[in-house]
């Protein structure tokens, strides 16, 4: 019997894929293939940009195993008759964390100290105050000053309950906040809203993380209605996809200094050196990573090596994103 062949990114980590079935022929795909190469199933590089350049060579697939969690990109570039498969899961550690430190970050005014680090200023540690009275409109004398805020006890509305959003909810735990669950579909135990409930919401969040998938419904759902429906100061996590908010409306937002902004995604990607969201006060960019960890490639491949098996054994697929037609 034939094998079947697969078509990895040669790139990847060799020990990471030995985590395929032994039976399975690979066939390594390096970037800057010029000729026709047959395989059955194909695992793109995680980068999109080096996968599409290696698209056109390929014969004969049938299977598309990504080892990303969004796949968006896919079904445009290698038609309906193709099944795609995710690798749902494996990058739930690493984005939570992305998430975790992203929002700790802000609320902790890190940027700001490490600019006065970098400037070796002890004294301009006050402007922390400073940027906390003109963020939250909160202009009560403290003494000692504020100088950071806390993340215990704030309202946290988590924009998409799937494998990440789960992820996040398990790490905010300690911080005892007050957490409104949102998907596409309401369900009971846990309370989880649907995303009509949107604009009723948001003026109730402190924090408010995008988790879930760049869809139709999902393009531009954060709009200037949105934002006026924020709190003042509020800290918007954009840990999904750039196009889930409105860019413009993004930089006006944080431009009149109505919101703060953690992004590791943003639209357009890459974002270009004179784009005006790089000078937007209160915002951390970081250049799509958050999944990107050592553990990144033996991960992604076991939730891969799985899915496999079970198309090889002909059981129903766990992560099937589009099913061929
Ligand atoms: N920054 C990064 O490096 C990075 C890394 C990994 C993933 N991501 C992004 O994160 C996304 C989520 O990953 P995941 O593994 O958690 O996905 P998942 O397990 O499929 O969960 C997606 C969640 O989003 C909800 N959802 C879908 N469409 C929605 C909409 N229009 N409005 C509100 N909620 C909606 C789903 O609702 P239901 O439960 O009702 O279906 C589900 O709760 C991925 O699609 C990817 O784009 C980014």
């Amino acid at each position: 019997m034939q094998k079947i062949r697969v078509g990895y990114p040669a790139i990847l980590d060799v020990e990471a894929k030995t985590a395929l079935p032994h039976e399975v022929e690979l066939v390594a795909l390096a970037d800057g293939l010029d000729h026709e190469v047959a395989v059955d199933v194909w695992i793109p590089d995680p980068y999109q940009t080096r996968a599409r350049r290696i698209w056109p060579h390929l014969r004969g697939v049938r299977l598309v195993l990504s080892l990303m969690a969004g796949t968006e990109w896919i079904p445009a570039t290698v038609g309906p008759h193709i099944t795609i498969c995710n690798a749902h899961g494996a990058h739930n550690i690493s984005t939570a964390e992305w998430t975790l430190s992203a929002i700790l970050t802000l609320l902790k005014h890190f940027p700001l100290f490490l600019d006065i680090q970098r400037a070796a200023n002890w004294r301009g540690r006050k402007e922390a105050s400073a940027e906390y009275q003109r963020l939250s409109g909160d202009t009560r004398p403290y003494h000692p000053d504020v100088m950071m805020e806390e993340l215990t006890g704030k309202t946290v509305l988590l924009v998409g309950y799937g494998a990440i959003g789960q992820e996040i909810e398990r790490m905010l735990a300690p911080f005892h906040v007050d957490l409104m669950r949102m998907a596409r579909s309401a369900r009971a135990a846990p309370l989880v809203h649907p995303v009509s409930a949107l604009d009723e919401l948001l003026p109730r969040a402190e924090v408010v993380i995008l988790i879930l998938p760049l869809t139709e419904e999902s393009h531009g759902l954060i709009a200037s209605a949105q934002f006026a429906l924020m709190q003042q100061g509020a800290l918007l996590v954009n840990a999904a996809r750039g196009a889930i908010v409105q860019t413009d409306a993004l930089v006006e937002a944080l431009n009149q200094g109505k919101v703060r902004a953690a992004l590791d995604v943003t639209d357009p990607e890459p974002l270009p050196p004179e784009h005006p969201l790089w000078r937007c006060p209160n915002l951390l960019i970081t250049p799509h990573v958050a999944a990107s960890s050592p553990q990144f490639a033996a991960r992604a491949f076991k939730v891969a090596a799985d899915e496999l098996r079970r198309y090889m054994c002909g059981e129903a697929l766990h992560n099937a994103v589009q099913l061929a037609t």
